[in-house]
């Protein structure tokens, strides 16, 4: 048996995508990618250990309390507790319960916060002491490779080496540079083509190659504008990349098309803004929804000029973020 232990884990936006896997059983990844870790959008897992003989149960805390999670999304913690139970070298059962604290499967990295969080509960209700390399290690054995770099806060690499080791790294503290996020979310259902798929097909894309080539230098200027807090050297890096990646998934065969019409509207507004000398840029994960990267003093303005586009069903404002905590407030 085991303890109880609940673990808050953030998601995170990635200024340079993690796009494609050279080895999908494994998701390990063509290139690697760069992220800020957010405050706001978050997942909270409590796992406890139960009596043998059990089965496992997987809980979601919605807005009616706890109820069964939904057979897919049970299968997936289920699958990734038997991976942790792996690495502890323990055969118990255990109740895991979760709460997203946005809405799931939007484009909003819900996996992301929620395998690192659940990795993190899970280490902590066995009180085994995990090093931040671990953790990510740990999170990202579950196949979701943005979950590897929530374990920490601020700006985060993954891989952070170009050696086999392949965990996460934290390039820059929050402290270092307040950047916002303010999330216009045009589309909250869930998306109809799943990362993995994007993953396993990027490199049927005709353009994947001139792509990875050209990350290398990306990637470098992009580590250089955060280390300088250079707004304007980020932005066009930051836009640029988010376009080749839909670009890439758009020329995958099949293709796959993640934009809406909204998203479009949303990204147009984004250059009006700059235009009118508003330190702000766009990026998209895999989803329809537009994340707004911009300073302090431009995001009181961005969040207005949002919530007056009819597309736009809800804004969310987040900030980077200091990384997973573990607290006392447990969700059972
Ligand atoms: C487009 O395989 O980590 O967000 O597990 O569905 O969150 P999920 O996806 P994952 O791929 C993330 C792809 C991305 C870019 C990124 O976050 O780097």
């Amino acid at each position: 048996m085991s303890g109880k232990a609940t673990v808050v884990a953030p998601s995170n936006i990635a200024l340079i995508k993690y796009w494609g896997v050279r080895d999908p059983e494994r998701a390990i990844p063509w290139n690697p990618s760069l992220s800020m870790t957010l405050r706001r959008c978050t997942t909270r897992t409590t796992v406890a250990g139960r009596e043998a003989g059990a089965a496992d149960e997987v809980l979601l805390r919605t807005a009616a309390g706890l109820e069964p999670a939904t057979p897919p999304f049970a299968a997936r913690v289920v699958a990734h507790l038997d991976r942790l139970r792996e690495w502890a070298a323990v055969g118990t059962p255990f109740r895991v319960a979760t709460e997203n604290s946005f809405p799931m499967g939007s484009g909003l990295a819900s996996s992301a916060s929620g395998f690192a969080a659940l990795a993190l509960a899970f280490a902590a209700a066995l009180e085994r002491e995990v090093s931040l390399r671990q953790a990510s290690l740990l999170a990202w054995s579950s196949g979701s490779g943005s979950a590897a770099r929530s374990v920490a806060g601020g700006f985060v690499q993954w891989p952070a080496t170009g050696d086999e080791d392949n965990a996460a790294a934290q390039l820059l503290p929050e402290s270092h540079w307040d950047l916002r996020d303010v999330i216009a979310v045009v589309d909250a259902s869930a998306k109809e083509v799943p990362s993995r798929e994007g993953h396993r097909l990027a490199s049927t894309s005709p353009y994947f190659e001139r792509r990875l080539a050209a990350l290398v230098e990306r990637l470098r200027r992009v580590r250089i504008a955060l280390e300088q807090r250079d707004f304007a050297a980020l932005a066009p890096l930051v836009e640029e990349e988010a376009v080749d990646l839909h670009l890439i998934a758009m020329s995958s065969r099949p293709p796959i098309f993640y934009w809406r019409p909204a998203t479009l509207g949303v990204l147009e507004r984004v250059r009006h803004l700059r235009r009118a000398g508003i330190e702000v840029c766009a990026t998209m994960d895999a989803g329809a929804n537009v994340h707004l990267i911009c300073t302090p003093a431009a995001e009181p303005f961005v969040a207005q000029e949002l919530r007056r586009l009819p597309q736009v069903q809800e804004v969310i404002r987040d900030r980077v973020g200091p990384g997973p905590e573990r607290v006392n407030d447990h969700l059972f």
